[in-house]
């Protein structure tokens, strides 16, 4: 039975923080002269991340009430809760277990959670073990495609979560990757993304993972049965028509998903699928059999870092005093300015142009985790949830949008992520060039917070009409993270942070942050207006008459 959410409005915390809102004249000049222990204060470790967090726009009477509204909200009940294997996705009826993923083979008895009474953990490293034999026979070449050639190219079809966290850490962590052996992915059904993905690619050395949480969703399957006709298109010219269709699919074919019986369907062979657990949302499946494609690239001694580096900030989230918590910090301020300061939006900046899908993979986990407007009970919520999301790697973001963050009317929080060291050596005379982006990265969070006052404007001689226009008002915060390298260490500990800042702020909103039922309609819809579009009559008459002058247009300007 799950707890009945406690709605944080009607907490004295709550009181306390609107009070604190309606009178706050926030002042980071000033809170940094007159406090020497505010740096030291505000900044924290989680794993190897270094989490300064004195430049965000609170002072300690603020931070002691979000702390009281966690502990009000009973947010350290539903994190052990989650842990421990109880089935707080609600509307699902499902355990929420990510953080078993990461857990390693020998997880002491207060760290192994059980969902109805089963130990989950061996069936966990079952899989890894055979995704980690797989992902070596497939980098050593002893996996071979029909014709008797090693792989070069791995194809990961999938979309949303069974995308977005491949992608991202294949990216990000390109210094890794093994040469020669490439990995590509596939997840929108516009057409053209299929053809410019196997542009240039030779069927008889591609490997096709498909993904899918479901194995049922459109875009994955309707992908996966297009790579399958051009496989096996392509492989009958190689050789001269003579193929054994089943032998082509089972060699260059492999899927991910806990439908194991729909991939057997799909006539991918079930020994050469990976399961997971129905105990795993999609956006929070990058470590596990979902990372295949990442695991061939980087290999499993690498991937296991990566798990490595999640375990060890679960293990922080899990155990760390909430004062010194960065999710748990991190989740409450991001709760003060969204529905105490109003602020809509807040931007993800990475100085490291590896992480530059980092910023749309959290799109997906923090909106689709919190993009809620009713609790886990079925009421509607009582505050604001669920922040945009969304950013660009520095210094691009610099000459694009940041005018607005430093200038513009809406508060913009924001996090920049930097590294001590470039991911890939730098030749002879290039260390300045990582120091003049680690320059920028400082400049950028010092300017927001200080500003730049209309005195110090004039100070530089500037004319007068134009003083208004160079004042730069600060206030505007920032949480700046820092860590050595982005190993994959490092990269799963970044992930889970941001896994857990949504958890607490799902909490405290009292929402369900492992549903996704918003993106149901849609699907719904699209399946009835195939047929209008076709031009069935009928289906065309169920339409509302935008979507018929719309359907009209397009009838009107195809050509074929
Ligand atoms: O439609 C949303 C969604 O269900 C996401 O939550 C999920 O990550 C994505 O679709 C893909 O789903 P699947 O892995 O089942 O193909």
């Amino acid at each position: 039975m799950t707890a009945a959410p406690v709605d944080p409005t009607s907490t004295t915390a709550w009181a306390r923080l609107t009070a604190l809102a309606e009178g706050f004249a926030p002042d980071l000049r000033g809170w940094f002269e007159q406090d020497p222990g505010r740096v030291e204060r505000w900044t924290h470790t989680a794993g190897d991340l270094l989490v300064d967090l004195s430049k965000s726009l609170a002072d300690d009477d603020v931070l002691a009430a979000l702390l009281d509204l966690a502990e009000e909200v009973g947010l350290a009940a539903r994190r052990e809760a989650m842990f421990r294997g109880e089935r707080i996705n609600v509307s699902e009826d499902r355990a929420v277990l990510h953080t078993a993923l990461r857990l390693p083979r020998d997880a002491p008895p207060e760290q192994r959670p059980n969902v109805d009474g089963h130990d989950v953990l061996p069936d966990v490293h079952e899989v890894l073990d055979r995704v980690y034999a797989f992902a070596e026979r497939v980098r050593s070449g002893s996996w071979t495609g029909v014709t008797g050639e090693r792989v070069r190219t791995v194809v990961n079809i999938g979309i949303g979560g069974s995308d977005l966290g491949p992608v991202m850490a294949y990216e990000a962590l390109a210094a890794y990757r093994q040469e020669g052996l490439e990995c590509r992915f596939l997840s929108n059904i516009d057409p053209t993304d299929a053809a410019t993905t196997l542009a240039g690619l030779d069927p008889a050395t591609t490997l096709f993972i498909v993904s899918s949480k479901t194995f049922g969703t459109l875009e994955t399957l309707t992908n996966a049965r297009l790579c399958r006709q051009w496989l096996l298109d392509g492989l009958r010219e190689r050789v001269d028509g003579d193929l054994d269709e089943r032998a082509a699919v089972a060699q260059h074919f492999v899927a991910v998903s806990t439908a194991l019986d729909k991939v057997a369907d799909f006539g991918i062979d079930p020994e050469n699928a990976f399961g997971f657990w129905d105990w795993v949302g999609g956006r929070y499946s990058l470590d596990s059999a979902i990372g295949t494609s990442l695991a061939i690239a980087i290999g499993p001694e690498r991937f296991a870092e990566m798990l490595a580096g999640f375990h060890a900030m679960d293990e922080h989230f899990r155990t760390a005093e909430p004062a010194g918590n960065v999710p748990v910090l991190m989740g409450l301020l991001n709760v003060w300015y969204g529905d105490l300061l109003g602020a809509q939006t807040h931007a993800v900046l990475p100085y490291s142009q590896l992480l530059h899908r980092f910023p749309a993979y959290l799109q997906q986990l923090t909106m689709e985790s919190n993009g809620k407007s009713v609790r886990w009970d079925g009421t509607p919520v009582t505050t604001e949830t669920g922040e945009v999301f969304w950013g660009e790697p520095g210094t691009n973001g610099q000459h694009a949008f940041y005018q607005l963050i430093h200038q513009g009317t809406r508060l913009v929080p924001a996090d920049f992520i930097a590294f001590a060291n470039p991911a890939y050596p730098l030749a002879d005379g290039e260390d300045d060039v990582h120091e003049l982006f680690l320059a920028n990265f400082l400049a950028q969070t010092r300017a927001l917070a200080f500003g730049k006052t209309a005195e110090e404007v004039r100070a530089e001689g500037t004319e007068e009409s134009v003083v208004p226009a160079r004042v730069f008002p600060g206030n505007r915060p920032t949480a700046s993270i820092m860590a050595p390298d982005l190993t994959p260490a490092v990269l799963g500990q970044l992930v889970a942070l941001y896994e857990h800042i949504t958890f607490v702020q799902g909490v405290v909103w009292g929402i369900d942050s492992f549903d996704q039922w918003g993106v149901e309609l849609g699907k719904q819809l699209a399946q009835q207006v195939g047929p209008a579009i076709a031009g069935d009559a009928d289906a065309l008459a169920g339409q509302d008459p935008s979507t018929r002058a719309l359907i009209a247009y397009y009838r009107e300007h195809r050509r074929r």
